[in-house]
């Protein structure tokens, strides 16, 4: 096994004998300096920055390798790229420093991670680590802190770390013996010795049927008087409009009793509905909004087809969204902050009858906000560089993503049920798409194939149909040392 300096100077030298340059590379979203990124890990504000830390392989664009990449940030727009926080170097993370989160203490930054060990069997063993910093930058790894408890396989992984009360509580994601996905939690006085509370949820805890074989990535937070727990299970059969995707991430919301760590809770929600959507992570920042990215991707057979891969690289995340409940659901919001990247504007009214129309958009960075007046037809179709559809059909009352398959060009689908779609609000980066309808209530975020990128958009409707459209052509993120060549030089 490598030492962490033998590591760190492999990742410098890749990143140094990197020449690629590309020009597709998505302009406002995190994206992996080399190779590929996965979950969004540690999310935490942390003396007056955004970190966030990722799941990233600088070596290959395969899940092979796994240590912390990290960028950190005063505004979600201006992002500065720092040295790995962790690399595998022990032998209790051996084979990855897996994903995990961040909380401030003692105006020090923790960090929990997962570190992951093969053994020579084709087995795994688990730990649930701790490392710590003074300054954000530079950690101290302080070894397991928590081992596998009885009854669970050891895919038992991304510890998420909070405090309520005087207590620190830990939800970790575990598959039981019966190969069951299940919630566990832990509390802490310390944050060094934890004590084991019992399953959070899932099936024969919460559910009173099977759902899905693992939960990766908890998340359990106090929202708007509600407690809410993000999981992303694996193994659930997909249904008509639900559970598309390979995996799935979704939410339930509930209440949690704090003192028999009793969970209750209604059914679960898809957070996302698009194509790439996985693993997502929140955290709470000084003004109280409740933050989520994700990781815009999905690790299915497409995944080694994206061109990107050619200039060394794979994945992203989704833009931060901020967090509400409404009607018993959560709404997601692009940040603010986000609104800084707008430049040239444009805006008009469309009244349209059965008819299509052509919008030449002026860049490949899109921000576009349309707001229906009145839709009396029965279908209204949006193409983005002939690559991809949104299509709602009031008659069915369903709302359509296409795009086109990465492997084979054949068109593919996800859906969802809605009556009625009031407002768009529209990220297009390139080869990225987010959707948010009606302000946030239903959100699709996919990749899609860009060879025929062009900056153009049509709609096209069915009945009269009255509508606003604004867009703005965006400017990219601000890298501080964008040539990221000194990115791990300690
Ligand atoms: C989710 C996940 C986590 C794990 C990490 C490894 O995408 O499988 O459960 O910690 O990725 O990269």
């Amino acid at each position: 096994m490598e030492t962490e300096i033998q590591l760190r100077n492999q990742i410098v030298q890749r990143l140094r004998d990197n020449q690629q340059q590309d020009e597709n590379r998505l302009a406002f979203h995190l994206t992996p300096p080399l190779g590929l990124m996965n979950d969004p890990n540690g999310l935490v504000y942390y003396k007056g920055k955004y970190h966030v830390f990722f799941q990233w392989n600088p070596f290959d664009t395969k899940h092979t390798f796994k240590c912390w990449g990290h960028y950190s940030s005063t505004d979600f727009i201006h992002w500065e790229v720092h040295p790995p926080a962790l690399v595998p170097s022990e032998w209790y993370e051996k084979d990855g420093c897996y994903s995990g989160s961040a909380i401030v203490y003692d105006n020090k930054l923790y960090l929990f991670y997962t570190g992951n060990v093969k053994t020579t069997d084709g087995g795994r063993e688990t730990y649930q680590c701790l490392a710590v910093s003074d300054d954000g930058i530079h950690f101290e790894k302080k070894g397991p802190v928590i081992y596998l408890p009885e009854g669970f396989t050891p895919h038992f992984r991304d510890p998420k770390v909070w405090k309520q009360g005087n207590k620190w509580f830990m939800v970790i994601g575990a598959q039981t013996k019966e190969l069951e996905g299940l919630i566990t939690v832990f509390s802490s006085d310390d944050l060094i010795n934890w004590q084991w509370l019992g399953p959070l949820a899932g099936n024969g805890v919460s559910l009173s049927k099977y759902f899905g074989y693992m939960w990766e990535c908890p998340d359990f937070f106090a929202l708007d008087g509600k407690d809410i727990l993000i999981v992303s299970p694996q193994g659930l059969q997909a249904e008509p409009f639900k559970y598309e995707n390979l995996y799935q991430s979704g939410y339930f919301i509930g209440v949690w009793d704090i003192k028999t760590n009793k969970y209750v809770h209604g059914t679960f929600k898809e957070l996302d509905h698009g194509f790439d959507f996985y693993a997502p992570q929140t955290f709470e920042d000084p003004n109280g909004r409740r933050i989520l990215l994700a990781w815009m991707g999905m690790g299915d057979e497409q995944e080694q087809t994206h061109q990107s891969i050619k200039s060394g690289w794979i994945h992203s995340l989704t833009i931060p969204r901020e967090l509400t409940v409404k009607d018993g659901c959560l709404y997601q919001k692009p940040v603010e902050e986000l609104r800084k990247l707008r430049n040239r504007a444009s805006s008009e009214t469309f009244s349209m009858a059965n008819e299509e129309i052509d919008v030449l958009l002026d860049s490949e960075l899109q921000e576009i906000i349309i707001e229906f007046e009145q839709f009396e037809g029965k279908k209204w179709e949006i193409h983005i560089q002939n690559n991809c559809k949104l299509i709602f059909n009031k008659i069915e009352s369903i709302v359509t993503l296409e795009r086109q398959n990465f492997n084979h060009s054949k068109w593919e689908k996800r859906q969802c049920k809605i009556d009625k779609i009031n407002n768009i609000h529209m990220y297009l980066d390139r080869t990225s798409l987010e959707i948010f309808l009606n302000d946030g209530q239903i959100v699709f975020s996919s990749r899609f194939y860009g060879e025929n990128a062009k900056k153009q958009c049509s709609i096209s409707v069915e009945g009269n149909t009255k509508f606003s459209w604004q867009n703005w052509s965006l400017n990219s993120y601000q890298y501080k040392n964008h040539k990221l060549k000194r990115l791990c030089t300690n």
